[in-house]
């Protein structure tokens, strides 16, 4: 398994040799008001609606038959493991009169049945297949009321939607050849959630996603923590597409490659974190991966919630291998928590307060510049 390849290492040990980073061509300014404006926060929601995003993971509903309901970006879903093995999401909204009509978080069904007039449809296409006392509508049609369906495509355990129920989306050509390339050796397809955890933030989901993916702060912010174990702005940047992938060295390689001894693409010297357009990144490990879903709130600007899953292979799940997987999570929560998220409720606040002017994305800060400029481009900006 190597994901992290010799050139990367290689340029990133020229780069700590010389100070240097690797940049883009110019800085970028963001408009403060991105962050705050309500009709902005409303732009970038129906455009999450119409790419394809990442709702959950197929572990989450391993067994043919097992559904979960989640409710994403504000729209209510059912996604159900079919018996063939695949994938399918419907509308939680029933096609009488509206009721939701799963109000499990998840369990396993043939068939789903609404509480307020006990319609009933089928788990394997939405099909409605019980109206009762249909002899005393005039005539419902009951090939016209299916739940409403949501393509929905599972890719390295990733399970793949467009909310706004869009058709004309190819999961292979959404992620390309690149990204496949780096998610495939971890087998993610085979992976259990060891963790799971959610936090409501009154963050911007922007900032959230700045503050993970930025390479620039780490010394500054977390002088005690991850400031020590990474060095901050020496990075390397790839981009596949819409994603990207930005490659970190260790302060070891930082130490080594300032001594002129050789270093080598190892994931004790180099990390990654692999940022999966428009909401998603996952930072991958030998032992665990890592993965961050960011989602704004769906009537405000000022708050996002953020999702992080720590994805383990069962098969590696060892006693030694958990407490190691544990103690990176502390290490995670102690600097988002703590350090991460007070500064940018800080910015929120700020932005808030004096909306006006530009925030500056410089040379060096190619991962965020990425996030930017791709959401400007897709909303015409
Ligand atoms: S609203 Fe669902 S059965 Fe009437
Ligand atoms: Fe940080």
């Amino acid at each position: 398994m190597t994901l992290l390849n010799n050139d990367v290492a290689h340029t990133l040990a020229e780069h700590l040799r010389a100070g240097t980073t690797e940049m883009s061509s110019t800085d970028l300014r963001v408009p403060i008001s991105h962050f705050v404006s309500d009709e902005r926060a409303a732009q970038e929601r129906r455009l999450l609606t119409e790419l394809p995003v990442i709702i959950g993971h197929g572990s989450e509903i391993a067994a043919p038959g097992s559904f979960m309901t989640r409710e994403i970006l504000g729209i209510p879903l059912i996604t159900v493991r079919r018996s063939d093995g695949t994938v399918g999401s419907y509308l939680n909204i029933c096609r009488h009169r509206g009721g939701r009509v799963e109000d499990e978080s998840c369990g396993k069904k043939r068939i789903f049945t609404c509480h307020y007039h006990g319609w009933s449809y089928s788990r394997e296409d939405g099909s409605l297949r019980g109206v009762p006392y249909d002899d005393f509508y005039t005539h419902v049609d009951k090939d016209r009321h299916s739940l409403r369906q949501v393509r929905t495509e599972e890719r390295h355990g990733f399970l793949f939607a467009v909310l706004s129920g869009g058709q004309d989306w190819d999961a292979d050509e959404w992620l390309g050849p690149e990204v496949d390339a780096q998610l495939a050796p971890y087998g993610l397809d085979g992976a259990e959630i060891f963790l799971d955890e959610s936090f409501t933030l009154d963050i911007n989901w922007k900032l959230v996603l700045d503050g993970a993916i930025d390479v620039l702060h780490p010394k500054f912010l977390h002088p005690e923590g991850v400031g020590k174990l990474i060095e901050t702005n020496t990075s390397v940047w790839r981009q596949y597409g819409r994603h990207g992938q930005s490659f970190s060295p260790r302060t070891r390689m930082g130490d080594m490659a300032r001594a002129g001894e050789p270093v080598d693409a190892d994931f004790r010297l180099m990390g990654s974190n692999l940022f999966l357009y428009p909401n998603s990144m996952v930072i991958s490990t030998p032992d665990h991966v890592e993965f961050w879903t960011v989602w704004p709130d769906t009537t405000t600007p000022h708050r996002s919630t953020t999702q992080i899953r720590f994805l383990v292979r069962p098969e590696k799940r060892t006693e030694r291998i958990e407490k190691r997987v544990l103690r990176s999570w502390e290490i995670l929560q102690d600097a988002a928590v703590n350090e991460d998220w007070p500064m940018e409720l800080t910015i929120q606040r700020n932005a808030a307060a004096w909306p006006h002017g530009t925030y500056l994305y410089g040379r060096n800060e190619q991962s965020c510049q990425h996030l930017h400029r791709q959401l400007a481009a897709d909303l015409g900006d």
